[in-house]
């Protein structure tokens, strides 16, 4: 205590309560993240439905430097969060540390202080790790964060706790609260600077290997978020960010494919789709290379095909060697078929390796995404399926959805052969002429607004433009109804 104390004092910086923002620190405390463990710590037998495999950031700031730490924690992990308010909020007085008889400095020497907090942090039962924020005062976690442990159960949750202050490292502030909650696993707290990049924050995270999945929201995006040219994300279950449209590159080839993706991310596509059977995964880097858009802003999607799945640590290299963009974002098994749980394990070694970020399947319906689960590690992000108005598979949809798994539509307008006839469709029709647009961007709008992501191919720059330009209005619930009676339950496709 005392030498943190004479550190602030013997600058002469003479620091009031007021003055509790955070200063550029030289005693850094943080330990070097570990390398991922390439095993990734998940229980391939839990209930993937389980609401309990979720994340919860609980902290207390009296002058926000901890709460911005917490911000960056939820942003990354897509966590719930709950602010510690005490029923008397602390005035700068109250934080006045050179002040000994200030409120924060009795109470932090009072072994049996235990300030009321407002209220009770019902998010709890719903998530097994717990990150839980405090600024250090003297050395300690403040007395609030007693009174929370004391109030709450967290017994058989993980708990992770971090914390901001001026110079003092973590010390013994984190171990001295786990006689508070006995039936917890604490995890080594850590205390950051209040400008801690979002990066540090992201690595540490990753380093602990928690067994949580990202709270995705699956079947659900926010469309206000996006306007023409710039789509909205969805949070994925591995925590990475995902444009929910995105250019699909399936029969784009050579140049018109290099030129269609550049043309894509011209227009602020930011999520291109490619294959092992496209044949075109060195057009698709070619093209996220030469198109001036960092790399680290471009999604970029691939799939092993079937007859590659018996070597697939040949095929995965292979990938990242075609496309030559240094990380996959997101790769999937085509479709079901011998050996798909070899293949998807060996994806799962390169998640871990940071070479693949996310990992998920192609052409996997009610009855094979439950036979595939329980022998995989990773959850599948996302499932790419056929969808468009004539086959909804709804039953399919909302199944993935209820796991927390993205879905994503191919043949989004209807496919080889019977795009036509739907966008032709009177009913369609109607609704595009009532919102002024095309039908094209009708059926685009509609599969967002169902939760559903589209891959839209076009070599047209035009069209291009056409299909990200459809966050300048909204399917009435009853158009979303007349568009749902359009299901025929008929695949175009025999996959
Ligand atoms: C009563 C009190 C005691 C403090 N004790 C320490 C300390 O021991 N070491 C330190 O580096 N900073 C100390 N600080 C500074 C805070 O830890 C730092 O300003 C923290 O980032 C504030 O977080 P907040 O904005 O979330 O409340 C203390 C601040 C107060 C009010």
């Amino acid at each position: 205590m005392r030498m943190w104390l004479l550190s602030v004092i013997l600058p002469g910086l003479l620091l009031t309560a007021n003055a509790c923002s955070p200063t550029d620190e030289s005693v850094k405390t943080e330990e070097t993240p570990s390398v991922p463990n390439p095993e990734p710590n998940h229980d391939s037998t839990s209930d993937p439905q389980s609401a309990s495999d979720r994340v919860l950031v609980v902290y207390f700031s009296c002058t926000n430097t901890t709460k911005g730490i917490a911000d960056r924690i939820v942003e990354t992990t897509g966590a719930a969060a709950w602010r510690i308010e005490p029923e008397v909020a602390y005035t700068s007085e109250d934080l006045n540390y050179n002040d000994s008889s200030s409120r924060a400095n009795r109470e932090q020497n009072d072994p049996s202080a235990r300030p009321a907090i407002k209220g009770k942090c019902d998010a709890l039962a719903d998530c097994n790790v717990v990150f839980l924020g405090y600024p250090i005062w003297w050395g300690m976690a403040p007395k609030g964060i007693y009174t929370f442990l004391e109030s709450h159960d967290l017994t058989d949750k993980t708990v992770v706790p971090f914390c901001t202050s001026h110079s003092s490292g973590v010390g013994s502030s984190d171990t001295d609260l786990h006689r508070l909650a006995t039936g917890s696993e604490w995890k080594q707290g850590r205390r950051f600077s209040g400008n801690e990049s979002k990066e540090t924050i992201n690595n540490w995270i990753e380093s602990m290997n928690l067994n949580f999945n990202h709270n995705t929201k699956a079947g659900a995006f926010d469309l206000s978020k996006g306007t023409n040219g710039n789509a909205p994300t969805i949070k994925l279950s591995s925590g990475y960010d995902m444009p929910i449209i995105g250019l699909g590159t399936y029969s784009l080839h050579g140049a018109t494919c290099v030129n269609s993706v550049k043309a894509a991310l011209a227009a602020g596509f930011r999520k291109i789709d490619t294959a092992h059977m496209y044949g075109n995964e060195e057009e698709v880097g070619q093209g996220v290379r030469e198109s001036g858009v960092p790399r680290e802003e471009i999604f970029v999607a691939t799939k092993l095909y079937p007859n590659q799945y018996a070597d697939p640590e040949a095929a995965i290299e292979e990938c990242l060697q075609k496309l030559n963009i240094g990380y996959i974002d997101l790769m999937l098994l085509h479709h079901p078929g011998t050996d798909d749980v070899k293949a998807y394990k060996a994806m799962e070694k390169y998640v871990a390796a940071g070479k693949i970020r996310s990992i998920g399947v192609s052409c996997y319906y009610v009855k094979e995404i439950n036979d595939f689960l329980p022998q995989v590690t990773i959850k599948p992000v996302l499932v790419q399926n056929e969808m468009h108005p004539y086959y909804q598979d709804t039953e399919v949809m909302e199944h993935l959805h209820s796991l927390g798994i993205v879905t994503e539509a191919w043949y989004p307008l209807g496919g080889r052969g019977h795009q036509k006839e739907l966008l032709n469709d009177p009913v369609l029709s109607e609704i595009a002429a009532r919102h002024n647009k095309s039908v094209v961007q009708i059926i685009l709008r509609w599969h967002l607004q169902r939760g559903v992501v589209a891959i839209p191919g076009s070599s047209n720059p035009d069209h291009i433009k056409e299909n990200i330009s459809i966050f300048d209005f909204s399917l009435t619930d009853n158009e979303m109804m007349q568009i749902a009676a359009l299901n025929r339950n008929e695949k175009h496709d025999w996959y």
